[in-house]
């Protein structure tokens, strides 16, 4: 199986990684939120420029599989995963375990000694599997649609060398 490749977003990515986006939010979060929450989430990257600047704003990575934008993930304040999406096409893949690796060492690499995530219902397993741990619920408001998130927080070794990876 080929291996996900990382590389820094760039600014002329925005609209397929709005596409991604939103085709992860639609397919992939049905079973935890309504069809009004999903498309209230989904509308967060309408307006592109915006989604675009949110995008730049934070330490962005897009991951690739054979060249072709798959998911990508942006780390806010070298604290927060603030973003974490991947085509439904292409989940199962190693894509979202590869994005958080990468985020996690630049974090580490940059002194974080912890990372937080907002997840969704959906992503909750996905993180907890990867030693995050559940700290509070929250219920954020998109578009005037109530969405439950649990906030998780996994501590990172001091140095990259340190990592048990
Ligand atoms: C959550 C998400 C990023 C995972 O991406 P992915 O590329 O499928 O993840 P991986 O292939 O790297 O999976 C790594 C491991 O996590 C597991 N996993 C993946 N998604 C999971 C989930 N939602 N719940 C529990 N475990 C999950 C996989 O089974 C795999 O386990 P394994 O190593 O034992 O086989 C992807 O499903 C997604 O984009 N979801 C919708 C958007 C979303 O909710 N994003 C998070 C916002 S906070």
């Amino acid at each position: 199986m080929t291996q996900p490749a990382l590389r820094p977003y760039l600014p002329a990515d925005a609209p397929l990684l709005a596409a991604i986006f939103q085709a992860s939010v639609e397919e992939l979060t049905g079973d935890d939120y309504t069809e009004a929450q999903q498309a209230a989430w989904a509308s967060e990257a309408d307006d592109e420029a915006a989604f675009g600047a949110r995008l730049a704003a934070g330490l962005t990575l897009v991951a690739t599989l054979d060249g072709t934008a798959v998911g990508f993930a942006s780390l806010k304040d070298n604290l927060l995963v603030d973003l974490l999406y991947v085509h439904p096409d292409a989940v199962g893949q190693g894509v979202g375990t590869a994005l958080c690796d990468g985020l996690e060492r630049l974090a580490a690499a940059r002194g974080a000694k912890e990372i937080k995530a907002d997840a969704s219902d959906n992503a909750e397993g996905f993180f907890t599997a990867r030693g995050y741990q559940p700290q509070r619920r929250n219920t954020v408001t998109i578009g005037g649609e109530w969405l439950a998130t649990t906030t998780l927080m996994k501590p990172l070794a001091t140095s990259p060398a340190a990592s048990p990876r």
